[in-house]
Order: C-alpha cells, then sequence, then structure tokens
C-alpha cells in the first residue's frame, strides 16, 4: 500500500522570519488525523532549515532540502553536504528538479551522483523527471523521461531504490498555471512505472511511490490526488501559502 506524500518545495522563496512563520502556521493547520494517513513534507531554502526544523520537530511533518552535493565535505564553496543536510534534520532531498536541470546545468550523470550521495547518508531523494513543452509537442517525452531515470539511477540497487520517490514535472506544467491532466499524468505514471519495472521488478515498480508536480493548487489537487498511479504531489507556488498547502493535505487525507 503506497502512502501518500504531499511535498511543499518553497524554492528560493521567504527569508528566516517568513519561513518560521510558515512552518508555524502549517503546523497548526494540519490535523494529527491527516497526518495519520499522508506524510507532510517541507522543503525550504538551506537558510530555514533549521528553523523549519525546529518549528515542526514535534510533529509529524518531514523536512527536506533543495539540493545536495555529491561531495562528502571540504573546499567547494557554496555547496552543502548530505551529513549538514542531515545534521539540520532533514530526512529528503529534492535532486534533479527542472530548474536545476536548466539554469544550473545538471545533467542526468551529476543528478545521479547526488541520488548515490543522498543515499549513501539515509537521506531519501525526490527524484525529478519531466519533458519540456518542445519535448511533448514533439511527442518524444517517454524517451526523454526513460533516459531521465536510466541513467539518473545507474548502479542504483533494487533495495536501495525503496528509499527513492520518483516526481514526475512537466516542464510546461511548472508555475505556469497549465497542468497536465489527471489522464496525462496517470499515463506517464504508469509509463514510469514500466520503466522501473524494466530496470527492476515487478514488485519494486508496484511499490514505488510517484508524486504528481506542476501547478498543483486546492482546486485541482483533488482530483489529481485521486488519479490513478498518482501517490501525492510535489507543489511550489501552492505551498507557500497555508490555507492552500493545508486544504490539499486535507483532501489528500480523504481520498480513499
Ligand atoms: P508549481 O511548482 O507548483 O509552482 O508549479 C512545482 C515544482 O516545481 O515543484
Amino acid at each position: 500500500m503506497r502512502r501518500k506524500l504531499i511535498a511543499g518545495n518553497w524554492k528560493m522563496n521567504l527569508t528566516y522570519k517568513e519561513s518560521e512563520k510558515l512552518a508555524k502556521e502549517i503546523t497548526a493547520k494540519i490535523e494529527q488525523k491527516e497526518l495519520n494517513k499522508v506524510d507532510v513534507l517541507l522543503c525550504p531554502t538551506f537558510v530555514s532549515l533549521g528553523i523549519v526544523n525546529k518549528t515542526i520537530k514535534d510533529n509529524d511533518i518531514k523536512l527536506g532540502a533543495q539540493n545536495i552535493s555529491y561531495e562528502n565535505n571540504g573546499a567547494f564553496t557554496g555547496e552543502v553536504s548530505a551529513e549538514i543536510l542531515k545534521s539540520a534534520g532533514c530526512e529528503y532531498v529534492i535532486i534533479g528538479h527542472s530548474e536545476r536541470r536548466s539554469y544550473f546545468h545538471e545533467s542526468n550523470a551529476v543528478i545521479n551522483k547526488k541520488i548515490k550521495k543522498a543515499i549513501e547518508f539515509a537521506l531519501k531523494p525526490v527524484f525529478c523527471v519531466g519533458e519540456s513543452l518542445i519535448e511533448r509537442e514533439d511527442e518524444i517525452y517517454e524517451g526523454i523521461i526513460e533516459k531521465q531515470i536510466t541513467e539518473g539511477l545507474t548502479g542504483i540497487d533494487a533495495e536501495q531504490i525503496s528509499e527513492i520517490v520518483i516526481a514526475y514535472e512537466p516542464v510546461w506544467a511548472i508555475g505556469t498555471g497549465l497542468n497536465a491532466t489527471p489522464d496525462q499524468a496517470s499515463q506517464i505514471h504508469s509509463f514510469i512505472r514500466k520503466v522501473i519495472q524494466k530496470l527492476y521488478n515487478e514488485k519494486t515498480a508496484n511499490e514505488i511511490l510517484i508524486l504528481y508536480g506542476g501547478s498543483v493548487n486546492e482546486k485541482n489537487s483533488a482530483e489529481m490526488l485521486s488519479a490513478e498511479g498518482i501517490d501525492g504531489a510535489l507543489i511550489g507556488g501552492a505551498s507557500l501559502k497555508s490555507d492552500d498547502f493545508a486544504m490539499i493535505v486535507k483532501k489528500a487525507a480523504q481520498i480513499k
């Protein structure tokens, strides 16, 4: 049985104080009975990990980072290591987000190194894949996603893959207000499971969590989260508003 995961990706938003305020509001608005049904994850900036951790620590809400270094430690100015993320209370880390792929030129090979480093330090990667608008229009999206998964997971064994969450985020739907229809998303989620089955086995394919991301909000979330094979959401814009984020969690907890 796959348990739903609702993740907020705060991206490069919110000061230290604002992050604390949002974490406090979210903690107050999400009920324990909802947390008994769904997992909730907050991913603030590196700077705010500590204060958000402190704010949510008596709660079942989980903490994640938005990026990780593939190096262990040392002279890598501006980077943050797995060990440092663990020490700040992180359980998860987003890896391979399309914004990192496109603005910071992260290749599948770099993403693969980051996934391996996260697993080595018992951090759960939220591994993002997804096609651009051109790739969708050219109908080459399945090949693109398969390549992202195959190269991103090179050298990860069947046991390690159980620690990984995949997030399908069509790039054309991120922050644009456009989103894939539940059918389009379900179809890709099922395609991703087939790729995982090919790389690993049927059990792994059935067990792996696959989130949908891209303009999920409190209005469309119930329909998206009820669609076949969608195990949760990675939410950007709507995760910055405590009412909206708490409503998405509430709806997710109501899904049978
Ligand atoms: P969005 O972002 O919800 O603002 O579209 C999603 C994401 O990039 O994770």
